[in-house]
């Protein structure tokens, strides 16, 4: 068999906020517009995605928390309305999504070999998070790829950033190996932002861009120091700050995603292309993508 391989890891947020000004038929809400710098930046990786061949997409989310292991969608597709519930006036996403439950299967049996505690999500009616349904509508909106998603397991609230951040290597080291023995060619999905403090109200109009702007400012020095490192192909030295820079922003790396990325990336030495970043209710993302195929890697921003 030919060996699997990731073709592009991506790093991306899903605020709702993103989807709510796209206005997709998915979604009931209407807005009239905002958030543009992170929307045509998703546009324009979106487009690099539709010229790259690839079998299946897998994402990792911290917004499917699992307390006891790690999870994996174990169903053939998934269809439901995604209600966001701190802001269903803006989130109210209609989805129909398929699964690839042979690569899901391969990831679930590595990482158990691995010593790693998982299980497969067998319920019909499990309710996908809007973290996937956010992420992958922003990156394919036609949805014609099937995807697989893998939870978000709490070893940093039960221990430490410290420990999720060891963990989330050893679930990427896994992936990446599953995904070699599947034969297929993946992208992947880190799917959060970066500082993660953020407003407790809301202006009236929630697309009112001039009432956006990043929490405070050494959350914003922190997001351009990670995305420097980003540029420079420095990952290692991101994921040995990632303690300290989860810990001072309460960034949502906290979920292990871009660690789990990285990993089964195999530490990328070379340079992230960077398609924006903006604020969305003062927290910090950047949209972002690792292509490990020098001939089609760019400089974006
Ligand atoms: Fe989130």
């Amino acid at each position: 068999m030919i060996k699997g391989e990731i073709v592009l890891g991506c790093l991306a947020p899903h605020p709702p906020h993103l989807v709510y000004a796209d206005n997709p038929d998915e979604n009931e809400p209407t807005s009239e517009g905002g958030w543009e710098t992170l929307r045509w930046g998703y546009a324009r990786l979106a487009r690099k995605l539709k010229t790259i061949e690839y079998d299946a997409i897998v994402i990792l989310t911290p917004h499917w928390q699992t307390y006891i292991g790690t999870h994996f969608l174990g169903c053939d597709s998934f269809k439901s309305l995604s209600v966001d519930p701190i802001f269903p006036n803006l989130f109210r996403y209609h989805y129909n999504l398929k699964v690839d439950v042979e690569l899901s299967e391969k990831m679930c049996e590595i990482a158990g070999e691995a010593g790693i505690i998982t299980k497969m999500m067998r319920n019909p009616d499990f309710r996908v998070d809007y973290g996937t349904i956010t992420s992958c509508h922003l990156l394919n909106p036609d949805w014609d790829k099937p995807i697989v998603t893998v939870s978000s397991n709490r070893n940093r609230h039960y221990y430490s950033v410290e420990v999720m951040n060891e963990q989330a290597q050893a679930l990427g080291d896994a992936c990446r190996k599953a995904i070699e023995e599947s034969g297929k060619r993946v992208v992947l999905i880190a799917s959060h932002s970066l500082s993660h403090r953020h407003f407790t109200t809301e202006a009236p109009l929630p697309e009112d861009m001039s009432r956006e702007h990043i929490y405070n400012h050494s959350q914003y020095v922190w997001d351009m120091k990670v995305i420097d490192l980003m540029r420079e192909g420095k990952m290692q030295e991101f994921i040995d700050l990632m303690p300290e820079f989860t810990e001072q922003t309460m960034a949502e790396t906290e979920g292990g995603g871009l660690t789990w990325m990285m990993a089964a990336m195999g530490m990328p030495n070379y340079p992230a292309e960077i398609y924006g970043y903006q604020s969305v209710i003062g927290t910090g993302n950047v949209v972002a993508c690792w292509d490990p195929d020098e001939e089609t890697r760019e400089m974006v921003l």
